[in-house]
């Protein structure tokens, strides 16, 4: 597949098979992913990749993290879907006071987690990119060990699957687009 084709054919995955993911690919699939560009702060982030029992601890860490409704609503389902899981990437960002900086930094890090996502699904492996209110906390922080210029920036939920959903459809740029000739 081209470049385009797998940017148009990507789709989130989030219902994984038992097909067992080598950490061996994870490290190539990152080793990928850090050809993003980035200004400013270089190569801002970090990786933990948690799989096997290491999915049991960032569920328990996650869990300890939710609010006591956030608990009650979703906790349960959450733990159970998190042990499914094979590999879980958590994508550590630095921090910083400087708000352009900041914005520079989420801004490669979204382009590295992209182009972990396009480079997983060349190799037919899903991936879901997680951003929930519970990694905004410091118990979530600490839980990681995090220093304290950093933060934690996204959750990849990684594996293989045997359904691909639907494509959600996408207006055509054109529709969103004004060109400006004089
Ligand atoms: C910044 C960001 C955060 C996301 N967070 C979540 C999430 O917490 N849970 C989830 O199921 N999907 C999450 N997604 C995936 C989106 O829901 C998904 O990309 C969107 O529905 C479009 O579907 P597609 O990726 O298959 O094109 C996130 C996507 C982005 C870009």
């Amino acid at each position: 597949m081209t470049v385009s084709e797998i940017i148009r054919d990507r789709r989130t995955i989030r219902e994984f098979n038992d097909k067992k993911l080598s950490l061996d690919i994870i490290t190539e699939l990152l080793d990928t992913a850090v050809w993003a560009p980035y200004h400013g702060l270089p190569e801002p982030w970090r990786f933990l990749v948690f799989s096997d029992h290491g999915i049991d601890r960032l569920s328990d860490m996650i869990y300890q993290a939710l609010s006591q409704t956030e608990r009650k609503e979703y906790g349960d389902k959450l733990k159970k879907h998190l042990s499914t899981v094979p590999v879980a990437v958590v994508v550590v960002g630095k921090l910083d006071r400087n708000q352009k900086i900041m914005d520079e930094v989420s801004a490669s890090v979204s382009a590295l987690i992209q182009n972990f996502q396009l480079a997983a699904w060349e190799k037919e492996i899903g991936v879901v990119w997680k951003t929930q209110s519970y990694m905004h906390t410091p118990q979530i922080s600490k839980s990681l060990e995090l220093k304290s210029d950093e933060k934690l920036a996204g959750i990849l939920l990684c594996g293989y699957f045997d359904k691909k959903p639907l494509k959600h459809s996408r207006n055509p740029a054109v529709s969103r687009t004004i060109f400006i000739k004089e």
